[in-house]
């Protein structure tokens, strides 16, 4: 089972003239197997949503809750978040020099499972998750994100997530800079992971595109640190014919 649910959840950054409130009290519940998309403009807040979920320190949390399967994970750490199952892919991958992805991964895979993983399989495995990202199995030697163009970073992220296989996956704005059999590669290894028994997915975006390949069940707005408006797939249509604008004057 797998349900993430947010709940009025508030979220300040510090700043220069002291904590500023970026999420205003976001609501939105991701049923057990249920894909979401989050669209909205820039600066809105989805990325804030995201690290928070998962726990980036430069974010605190002022109000409301977040429970995966109903186990209270503000109070958890990093650590103990991905050890539940939380999985973000973040918006800019960071570069770890002198990390390899082999070494990245298998001590990923490690920490998520509490045991090493299996050498035998585990190799097999990795090279197999680059191969169906259509990543050269060399990238397995080279230093995490490291001289990656933008969409080998984003394919990277997507074979940690078939690797790490968690509950919930966190995808922020995973189809940005891809070119176009690129998006199929994505969205076919995020379809993989959903088609799977009871697994949720966020999934951030700007572009319905990737969400002809990826069918969401549901379709959020998100405006000035709020959900706006709720609905089905065709949402995401209006979205792209009438733009943001109603959203954001009747926010303010
Ligand atoms: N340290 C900070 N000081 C002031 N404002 C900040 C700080 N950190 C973040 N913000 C603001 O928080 C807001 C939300 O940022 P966030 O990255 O969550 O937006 P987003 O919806 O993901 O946008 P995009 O679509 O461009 O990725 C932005 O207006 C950003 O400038
Ligand atoms: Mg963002």
């Amino acid at each position: 089972m797998s349900t993430l649910e947010i709940k009025d959840l508030h979220v300040t950054v510090a700043t220069e003239d002291g904590p500023k409130e970026i999420l205003k009290g976001v609501t939105l519940t991701i049923g057990d197997g249920e894909t979401h998309a989050i669209m909205g403009p820039n600066g809105s807040g989805k990325s804030t949503l995201a690290y928070s979920i998962a726990g980036h320190p430069k974010y605190t949390v002022t109000g409301g809750t977040v429970l995966l399967d109903g186990e209270d994970v503000l109070a958890m750490s990093v650590d103990e978040r991905a050890r539940a199952g939380l999985f973000l892919a973040m918006q800019y991958p960071v570069e770890v020099p002198g990390v390899s992805v082999s070494n990245f991964l298998r001590t990923a895979k490690t920490a998520v499972d509490g045991e090493a993983p299996k050498l035998r399989t585990w190799v097999k495995d990795v090279n197999g998750a680059l191969e169906r990202m259509n990543l050269d199995t060399t990238f397995s030697q080279r230093s995490v994100n490291e001289g990656f163009s933008g969409g080998e970073k984003k394919r990277h992220e997507i074979a940690q997530l078939e690797l790490l296989d968690p509950k919930v996956a966190i995808l922020d704005e995973t189809d940005s800079g891809l070119d176009i059999d690129a998006l199929k590669v994505v969205s076919d290894g995020v379809n993989r992971f959903r088609e799977q028994e009871g697994k949720g997915v966020l999934l951030i975006t700007h572009y319905t595109r990737i969400l002809r390949y990826i069918q969401p069940d549901k379709v959020h707005v998100f405006v000035n640190g709020r959900v706006a408006e709720q609905g089905g797939p065709e949402l995401a249509e209006q979205l792209e014919a009438e733009g943001y604008d109603k959203y954001v004057k009747a926010s303010v």
